[in-house]
């Protein structure tokens, strides 16, 4: 792939700090039994690290994951969410918690949220690492919201850039030398 440079935005320090609050906000809210609902691929490294801290704030946790996909190879959504992996378990009766790397046309989280209350969810509650303002497609808001960020494409901590960086410890903007 061509050479990019990434320009940090949140220091790995940033966001073990962020990590710790964000997970007594949802424990104050969601109560200390949750199911955690994480949306693939991008979210993998913030639902380990918040998970974590779940446990440090008290609250018991089971974790299922789900493949959606909207971008493909493009640093542009493509306007459809195609469900690319379901989870296995049963999630009728608990308390869900949908935890995805990145807020933007609302389109991922607006088919998650609809999957999982047509599937009996008690209550459906949705975590964010991200939040790129101004850029909603569909009526959707985070429960809880890690950063809001300006509009720029950014990877790593879990993000892509064509399947690349998203091994990087911090969030950066990624540009072309
Ligand atoms: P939405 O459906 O438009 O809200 O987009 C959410 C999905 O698009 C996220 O789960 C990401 O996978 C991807 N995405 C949106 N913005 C970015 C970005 O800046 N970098 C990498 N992926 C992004
Ligand atoms: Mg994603």
């Amino acid at each position: 792939m061509d050479k990019h440079h990434v320009i940090p935005l949140i220091t790995e320090a940033e966001i073990a700090a962020r990590m710790a609050t964000l997970a007594r906000e949802i424990a104050a809210s969601v109560g200390t039994d949750i199911m955690v609902v994480s949306l693939l691929k991008g979210s993998f490294m913030f639902t380990a690290d918040l998970i974590r801290a779940l446990h440090h704030a008290g609250v018991r946790t089971q974790v299922d994951f789900m493949t959606l996909s909207s971008y493909g190879a493009r640093t542009e959504s493509s306007g459809s969410v195609n469900l690319a992996g379901d989870m296995g378990g049963d999630i009728s009766g608990k308390d869900v918690l949908i935890v995805d790397d990145i807020l933007e046309s609302g389109r991922t989280l607006d088919f998650a949220a609809r999957t999982l209350k047509a599937r009996g969810a008690t209550t459906v509650k949705i975590a964010v690492l991200l939040e790129k303002p101004g850029k909603l497609q569909v009526p959707m808001e985070a429960d809880f919201i890690g950063f809001t960020i300006p509009d720029k494409f950014v990877v790593g901590y879990g993000l892509d850039y064509a399947n690349h960086y998203r091994e990087l410890p911090y969030v950066g903007v990624v540009s072309t030398p």
